[in-house]
């Protein structure tokens, strides 16, 4: 994850760490507004330091997005939704994997857009395409041909004006059995108790036991080792956000926060690993599917709101 990258990003210029310069109450804030600091966000920050005090992990400002910049991960959400509904309406059985990557190239370039996962860390194609035991980061492959009976995630990551967008959708192909389908549903259902759960002033584990309890419920398994991220500025930024994390635990929510709900649930056991061949692909352990679902989230002041689907 690049958190750590983000952390050192230059419009993150004043700190509550100990060793930044604090803003003088009169300053112009560090948020763009223009406002001075005590008129802006001088109580934000104050309510930030005494959580933190509390012993909790707090997010930086590195992360917290101004209106200006949330406007400009919105638009480059309009492509990433653009280009999921153009797959939804024509992905279908005997199409490859390879088709859907061209589908989401072509769109997203045509819209202005740079597929964020295109050569991000070796990764060859621009979309993810995982179908049945694969868990994510399938590789899409002109020798790869859906069948009747399929599931597959369709994750897609955009880049315009240097802002971030990430969502990913399922579709079944053809006549998925029932077992499958309640993967699939009960996979949507658990990111959307996420969703839910999101409010300013409460923590990550706060949104994670929702989804995490509704996943056991069920009978499945969650994915430990790979989750969703802070993302906007950059593809992944802080927090990490793993499901496992309890109630009261994790970072801080605060308003102006973008990140991911995007559980991988599996149907069998939790266990999975990565395709020794390409060294990106996760599969489940066992063999059994895999769902997962997308959306990023800004923490609003009132709640959330869904920012890509
Ligand atoms: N949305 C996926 C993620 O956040 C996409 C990864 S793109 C890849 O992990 F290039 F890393 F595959
Ligand atoms: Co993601």
């Amino acid at each position: 994850m690049e958190g750590d990258r983000l952390r050192e990003g230059n419009h993150n210029q004043v700190r509550t760490h100990h060793n930044t310069v604090k803003l003088g109450r009169n300053d112009k804030c560090w948020c763009g507004s223009g406002r001075k600091y005590k008129a802006c966000h001088l109580e934000f920050d104050e309510r930030i330091e005494l959580i933190r005090g509390q012993g909790h992990i707090v997010p930086d400002h590195g992360i917290i997005k101004t209106p200006d910049q949330i406007a400009g991960i919105e638009e480059s959400a309009k492509i990433n939704i653009a280009v999921l509904d153009e797959v939804a309406d024509k992905i279908r059985e005997g199409m490859t994997t390879e088709e859907i990557d061209r589908i989401v190239y072509d769109l997203t370039t045509r819209m202005g857009g740079i597929p964020a996962p295109l050569n991000y860390q070796g990764f060859p194609k621009s979309v993810c395409t995982s179908i049945n035991d694969q868990v994510c980061h399938g590789i899409p492959d002109p020798d790869v041909v859906l069948e009747d009976g399929d599931i597959i995630n369709v994750d897609c990551s955009t880049i315009l004006n240097g802002y971030f967008s990430d969502s990913s959708r399922m579709f079944c192909i053809g006549n998925v059995d029932e077992e499958k389908k309640r993967l699939v549903q009960v996979t949507r259902e658990a990111m959307m108790k996420g969703f839910e759960a999101t409010k300013p002033w409460t923590f990550l584990g706060d949104m994670c036991a929702p989804v995490k309890k509704h996943v056991y419920d069920n009978g499945y398994t969650l994915v430990r080792e790979i989750g969703g991220h802070g993302v906007g500025l950059e593809f992944h930024e802080d927090p990490w956000v793993g499901y496992h994390t309890k109630a009261g635990t994790g970072m801080l929510l605060v308003p102006g926060m973008i990140f991911t709900i995007e559980p991988m649930v599996n149907m069998g056991g939790v266990e999975i690993y990565i395709d020794s061949e390409n060294d990106w692909t996760a599969y489940t352990e066992d063999g059994s599917p895999s769902a997962q679902w997308e959306i990023s989230v800004l923490v609003t002041e009132d709640g959330a709101r869904i920012i890509t689907w």
